[in-house]
């Protein structure tokens, strides 16, 4: 059966076991593996890795597009292959071996680890394995679910291992669009000019030479872990869509609004599924990964066209989507995450960005990373991408979380991913500050009247009355700035008694 995907016979005679693929990962070499947001990840030969290093140990470079699902950074991250990795992660151990120092991770812009790389600032690559649907008859890789960053693995590392899964639908083939920008400084423009423009090969093209091994796998992917939506994501999507029903009334925007990106979990996907009960009509994505949303505004007839760089599905939406992945195949394109997330596109598209926020201050400084400051969740991922470049930068944020003890709305970030001057609209489920045009004592003024929780509002205000009193373009008390941090650290609970 693999024969009829590996389209290339020259190749046949590279079939081997994981195990044996996995031995040309050397201790202290730097990997290249595919997989972007638990979707399309090579599976057999980390796991080859990850089980032999329980009697050889070795340590390794790990770069992904993003978040690998099948526990996979659990695994290589408890069998201690992990001496460096990057861009972005999702899992619970490996968050560990991070917060304790152990893994040093690189929480990276998703558009600009291969630029790293690609001009030598980072690497070398010395192996990437990439997880594929098919191999063409010239050696051309098919990506499977995502592309992440692997066509720059594939044609930067030395040698390349493709992982053949069985069980991820052919119907894939022709979905991918892989372009690879030209060298600087005479780099030509990036000819993506709407979400639907293909602008280059639905595979990735290498040198059939340096494929070293092809292993055979079955396993799917995981299924995405969003929760469907609640009474507080609710009230965060008729914020937004209110506020943008409100931008078409005056002018701003059609119906058909601008291409939207929408960043990982629960809360973006819920807030898109927010538009399902709007007017707009004829929207596209521009995103990077398509979660249960997109499909459900395809099915609804919302959404004229979406792409991205990985679909990850709930088990429930992959098994109706997929089998009938044909029906959607003309509307959608997968690209690299350089593509997808590259700053020259979002800024030329005009993209509705909406990504996710662990909390915000009064000024608008968002920190979508740190938890307490100090202690990594996941990491940037696309969201400053977007966030700069994009029409409008918006960011979602449930008001408070653990059960309402902490106030996701504080005096002073206690980590800065995205800065005031990137941060145009705030929405929880109180509500929303549009900032877009205010200098920081009017922003102040919104997110306390709008944003944060009842519960914390005279504490919040009563802060920035006194940081008034002390004057300044924007007001602080420093000495004060990180006492709400300070009393959750000591007592639990950012509340005053
Ligand atoms: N302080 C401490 N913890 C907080 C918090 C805060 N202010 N706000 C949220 N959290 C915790 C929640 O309690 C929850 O913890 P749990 O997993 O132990 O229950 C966790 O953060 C996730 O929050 P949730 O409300 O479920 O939101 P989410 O699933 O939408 O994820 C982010 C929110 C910020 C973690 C996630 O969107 C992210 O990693 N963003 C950064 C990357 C990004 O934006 N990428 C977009 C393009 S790839």
């Amino acid at each position: 059966m693999y024969k009829e995907r590996v389209r290339n016979a020259a190749l046949w005679d590279r079939v081997s076991s994981a195990e044996d693929a996995a031995k040309l990962i050397k201790d202290g070499m730097t990997v290249g593996m595919s997989g972007f947001t638990r979707a399309g990840e090579a599976k057999a030969v980390p796991m080859a890795l990850a089980e032999r290093a329980r009697t050889d140990p070795l340590k390794i470079t790990l770069i992904t597009g993003a978040s690998l699902g099948n526990d996979l950074d659990k695994t290589l991250a408890e069998a201690h292959v992990l001496s460096r990795r990057m861009p972005f992660q999702v899992d619970p151990a490996l968050r560990r071996a991070i917060n304790n120092g152990e893994v040093m991770f690189v929480d990276q812009h998703l558009s600009e680890t291969v630029e790293l790389l690609r001009t030598r600032q980072i690497g070398p690559v010395d192996v990437a394995v990439i997880e594929a649907v098919a191999i063409t008859e010239q050696g051309g890789i098919v990506p499977t679910t995502s592309v992440g960053n692997s066509a720059s693995f594939a044609i930067l590392a030395e040698k390349v291992i493709v992982e053949i899964n069985l069980s991820q639908s052919d119907q894939l083939e022709g979905i991918h669009d892989i372009y690879i920008p030209s060298h600087r400084p005479m780099r030509t423009p990036i000819p993506v000019v709407t979400p639907e423009s293909r602008v280059g090969l639905p595979f990735i093209p290498i040198d059939p030479d340096k494929i070293a091994a092809i292993v055979i796998t079955e396993k799917l992917d995981s299924s995405s872990t969003v929760l469907p939506p609640d009474d507080e994501t609710r009230g965060i999507a008729g914020h937004l869509c209110d506020f943008l029903q409100n931008e078409v009334k005056r002018g701003r925007l059609t119906n058909s609004l601008q291409p939207l990106q929408a960043g990982i979990g629960t809360i973006a996907n819920a807030v898109m599924h927010g538009l399902l009960d709007t007017p707009f009509h004829n929207l596209k994505m521009y995103s990077e990964v398509l979660q249960d949303s997109t499909f459900d505004l395809f099915d609804a007839g919302k959404l004229d066209f979406a792409s991205g760089s990985s679909i990850t599905l709930s088990k429930e939406k992959y098994d109706d989507v997929f089998p009938r992945l044909s029906d959607y195949k003309s509307r959608l394109i997968l690209r690299p995450q350089e593509v997808s997330n590259h700053p020259e596109v979002v800024r030329r598209l005009g993209i509705i960005g909406i990504n996710t926020a662990l909390e915000f201050d009064l000024y608008g400084n968002v920190n979508s990373t740190h938890v307490g400051g100090t202690h990594m969740m996941n990491g940037i991922g696309g969201s400053g991408d977007f966030a700069r470049n994009g029409y409008m930068s918006i960011f979602v944020t449930k008001s408070t979380a653990k059960g309402g003890l902490v106030s996701s709305v504080v005096p002073m970030v206690s980590h800065v991913d995205h800065n005031e001057h990137d941060v145009d609209i705030l929405v929880t489920e109180c509500g929303l500050a549009d900032l877009r045009g205010l200098a920081p004592r009017e922003r102040a003024e919104l997110v306390i009247a709008h944003c944060v929780h009842p519960t914390f509002r005279d504490q919040l205000r009563d802060y920035y009355q006194r940081a008034l009193a002390r004057g300044g373009h924007t007001p602080h008390v420093m000495e004060e700035a990180f006492a709400w941090h300070t009393r959750l650290a000591q007592t639990g609970s950012m509340l005053e008694d």
